[in-house]
């Protein structure tokens, strides 16, 4: 998998928690989109949790379907969906309690299944403080929280994007093995990152303020590297973009 200036299996990011953290604007949408990008293109099927409706184009471009209609049973949308392996944007952009109370029980379903469905899936938790905070219990952050805790052995992984992650379920956070951690500065998230990253504390003030758009410290199997992640681009865009170069 291309990420950027590293590469990984498909084995190190399936049925595992991953941790993207950072400020606003600090790439945290766009590293999502290359790992969803690499998956689909390994063959695994993922779930993305959209507040903003931000992930519908590239679902769509990756033939996924985008879940809107909130009306619809939960729980057979879910058992389909695994069942045919498909990626699924679930488009929380109109923020309803209609929608909330699908998600649970749509995400609770999914768990019930890969009991007996044994394909890998992951889930995509955009701005997951909103979804998973610290220190409240919900329907839905009980069944995310559960996918975090116990899903590898159901195939299930999970990936938290956010840019306050001292708001975060920590649960579900710690138990992530793989971290992007892209730029923070406020000293409440400089805490955080202090407490994941095997590094002198004062490194850590150094570096992570500095951390440019796309830059971020990964860190995985007790190691941490500074990288870059490469710029998503919508594939449709990519091939046009050749064949403007092949014109000139
Ligand atoms: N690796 C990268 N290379 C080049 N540009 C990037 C990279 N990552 C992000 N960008 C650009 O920076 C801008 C912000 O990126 P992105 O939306 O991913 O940030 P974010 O951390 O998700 O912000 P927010 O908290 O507002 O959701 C976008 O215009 C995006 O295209
Ligand atoms: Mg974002």
């Amino acid at each position: 998998m291309d990420i950027g200036s590293i590469s990984l299996s498909k084995n190190d990011v399936v049925r595992k928690c991953i941790g993207i953290l950072g400020i606003r604007g600090s790439g945290k949408s766009n590293t999502a989109k290359i790992l969803i990008e690499e998956l689909v293109k390994e063959r695994v099927p993922v779930t993305v949790i959209d507040p903003d409706g931000e992930y519908i184009d590239e679902i769509s471009n990756f033939n996924g379907i985008v879940v809107n209609d909130f009306s619809k049973d939960p729980i057979s949308l879910a058992i389909e969906h695994h069942k045919k392996m498909s990626t699924v944007d679930i488009d929380m952009s109109e923020w309803t309690e209609e929608s909330f109370k699908f998600l649970a029980k749509y995400l609770e379903a999914l768990w019930e299944i890969s009991r007996f469905v044994g394909v890998d899936r992951t889930i995509v938790v955009e701005e997951a403080h909103e979804f998973i905070p610290q220190g409240k219990v919900t329907e839905l952050s009980d069944a995310i929280v559960r996918i975090a805790l116990r899903g590898r052995k159901r195939g299930l992984g999970l990936v938290i994007v956010s840019q306050r992650s001292a708001k975060v379920n920590k649960d579900a956070l710690s138990e992530s093995e793989i971290y992007f951690l892209h730029k923070v500065v406020h000293p409440a998230d400089l805490k955080v990152y202090k407490e994941i990253l095997p590094m002198k504390p004062k490194e850590v003030e150094e570096i992570v303020p500095k951390l440019k758009t796309g830059e971020a410290l990964f860190y995985y199997n007790g190691e941490v590297k500074q990288i870059k992640i490469r710029k998503f681009e919508i594939p449709i865009l990519t091939s046009l973009k050749q064949f403007e170069t092949v014109q000139i």
